[in-house]
């Protein structure tokens, strides 16, 4: 494939050199951060397109200091591209950032009941430059798991954060079963990237 360098020239010269001076500490809180041990080594590099290439939107978006809404099927690729980004970004900037399943934010939040309540889970998720909300919808949604994602999405929205958020559901959807204050906040806070595709788990 294309190399990334070509797309967007010094894109991964940048993330080699930024890499290449890390302290030890440093690749520790690369590494880290939410980031799930089969995603740690998926980048832009190893990301190969089906149809319209969506790296250059997302590079464009994270340098833009935007979010990326992506969605699609099961399998087109969401959680890897997320993760791309992160990688690609955080070298260069070293802001902080958290990869966040949506069903850990659930548990997070239900086994908070006991301890600091769902406003510290909530604070806590507030504050990182860049959050990947992963799988936003997967789970069963009632009315308290709306009202927490509405709550975290609108402080982001208020903040200006980064957040990458990854659904099987259209914005449309995500209207209909969720929340539409929800759906429209998104094209507000990110650009919107449609992955198309079979499911890569299958047929790889
Ligand atoms: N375009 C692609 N290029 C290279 N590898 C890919 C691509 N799309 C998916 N993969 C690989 O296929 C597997 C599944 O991708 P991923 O988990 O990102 O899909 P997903 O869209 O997040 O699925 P789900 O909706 O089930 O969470 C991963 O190992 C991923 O690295
Ligand atoms: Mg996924």
């Amino acid at each position: 494939m294309e190399h990334i360098s070509a797309i967007i020239p010094g894109a991964m010269s940048v993330f080699e050199a930024r890499r290449g001076n890390m302290t030890t500490s440093e690749k520790m809180l690369f590494e880290f951060n939410g980031i799930p041990t089969r995603f740690k080594g998926r980048t832009f590099e190893n990301y190969v397109p089906v149809g319209v290439d969506p790296r250059p939107v997302c590079m464009q978006a994270l340098t833009d200091k935007r979010g990326i809404f992506i969605d699609g099927n099961t399998g087109t690729g969401k959680t890897h591209l997320a993760v791309a980004c992160l990688h690609w970004l955080i070298p260069q900037t070293n802001v902080s950032y958290r990869f966040l399943p949506t069903s850990e934010l659930m548990l997070e939040l239900k086994a908070s009941f006991s301890r600091d309540g769902e406003k510290g889970v909530l604070d806590h998720h507030r504050k990182p430059t860049v959050l990947v909300l992963d799988d936003i919808g997967a789970e069963k949604v009632s009315d308290w798991s709306r009202q927490m994602f509405y709550t975290l999405i609108d402080r982001r929205y208020r903040d200006m954060s980064i957040t990458i958020i990854t659904s099987n559901l259209s914005l449309a959807k995500i209207s209909e079963l969720i929340d539409d204050r929800i759906s429209s906040r998104i094209p507000e806070m990110c650009e919107v990237v449609h992955l198309t595709g079979p499911d890569k788990r299958v047929t790889k």
